[in-house]
């Protein structure tokens, strides 16, 4: 017997369970982002999806501790975990595992089939047509029982949906009022969110202009790009735009890495129900960022919790949708790892991948 015939072969292959893990980390690629830096990266090793934070696109003025950095990756999670069970996926998360590596933030593990969950196919519609849409909304109330299932989706995941109540609406407007003028008076604050908004069809990530909205009037104002040298293209064609506008805060029980992720969650469930009802939403994490006007809202909470992130809600204005922003090619942010299959009753190891290409590089994550 020749040496050759006794080795056994290799071959690479990208099986059906990595395939799956893999469109439900494209499908994360939609997840909304801080200033859609979209900072994170997959691995996906055979019936294993690990969720790492790429801290390298954290925002070092607007966001020091890396909470919206988190945040943002607890919504990737929560689009691909909606994408596997609308898949008929039976899957395990295992959230900030302590394997010693602090960029890991998830471990969703694949494990087997499942019945296709029809509210997570409805939320799975709701990922492709999802957006931030800032534009002023329509002068019609949001109905009620929707509200009530936006708190529903969040109270599936560890945070809740607070409402803003009526009352509390000039203490809101204050806050955002105290945090846009206690950053747009920081040169730094402006350079760094001006290195993030790009022209229409520029580049994989940061914030298209023509998603912006003029400022003009609003009870409760939104960020205001345009100090950062945003020519904002959508305006408003009424006098006070977002009256009929509810805001509701998503609130962890702590302050930690596990409540950011979790949040993440909690906004990403949030947003596409919303979408899914036919609602307009944004982020607003500007309330959040500055340490006063953050002050103002745990106090508006009663001190129970802690402020995560604001949502803006609306009936969308009649019109276009606002333009998708850009997302990163799925290259760049997921590496999948091919099973490496031994075949000793086969030839010499040709190093080929089952259908024929070379085998994905085996290394550590490029991130
Ligand atoms: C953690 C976080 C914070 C955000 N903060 C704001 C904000 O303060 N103002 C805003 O207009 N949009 C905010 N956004 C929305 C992002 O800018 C938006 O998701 C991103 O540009 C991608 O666009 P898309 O949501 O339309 O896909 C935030 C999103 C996340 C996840």
């Amino acid at each position: 017997m020749s040496a050759h015939a006794s080795s056994p072969a290799t071959t690479y292959r990208v099986g059906p369970v990595s395939r799956e893990l893999t469109r439900a980390a494209a499908a994360a690629l939609h997840a909304p982002s801080f200033l859609n830096t979209q900072p994170w990266h997959w691995r996906i090793t055979h019936d294993t999806a690990l969720l790492y934070a790429d801290r390298r696109r954290r925002l070092g003025i607007l966001d020091p501790t890396g909470r919206l950095l988190v945040l943002s990756c607890g919504a990737a999670l929560h689009h691909a975990c909606v994408t596997l069970a609308a898949d008929g996926v039976y899957f395990e998360v295992d959230a900030l595992p302590s394997d010693g590596d602090p960029d890991l933030l998830a471990v969703v593990r694949h494990r087997g089939a499942a019945e296709p969950s029809t509210r997570a196919q409805r939320m799975r519609r709701a990922i492709h047509s999802r957006r931030s849409d800032r534009r002023p909304f329509a002068d019609r109330p949001v109905p009620e029982p929707a509200i009530e299932r936006l708190c529903v989706a969040a109270r599936r995941t560890e945070a809740r949906l607070q409402m803003v109540w009526a009352r509390d609406l000039g203490d809101l407007a204050r806050a955002a009022g105290e945090a846009a003028d206690a950053q747009l008076a920081d040169p730094e604050y402006r350079a760094e969110l001006a290195a993030w908004i790009r022209s229409p069809g520029e580049g994989h990530d940061g914030v298209p202009v023509d998603t912006l909205a003029a400022l003009g009037a609003r009870p409760v104002p939104v960020r205001d790009f345009s100090a950062a040298g945003a020519a904002a293209t959508i305006t408003s064609r009424v006098d006070i735009a977002d009256r009929q506008a509810r805001y509701g805060i998503i609130v962890t029980d702590g302050d930690g890495q596990h409540d950011w992720l979790t949040a993440g969650v909690a906004l990403s469930a949030v947003l596409l129900t919303a979408s899914a009802e036919h609602l307009a939403a944004s982020p607003m994490s500007d309330l959040v960022e500055h340490e006063v006007a953050r002050g103002t809202l745990r106090r508006m909470l009663g001190g129970v919790g802690y402020p995560a992130i604001a949502v803006r809600i609306g009936v969308p204005a009649p019109g276009e949708p606002p333009h998708p922003a850009p997302r990163r090619p799925a290259a760049e942010v997921i590496e999948v790892i091919a099973d490496e299959i031994v075949d000793p009753a086969r030839g010499p190891a040709d190093g080929r991948t089952d259908d024929g290409n070379r085998p994905p590089g085996v290394g550590p994550p490029a991130r």
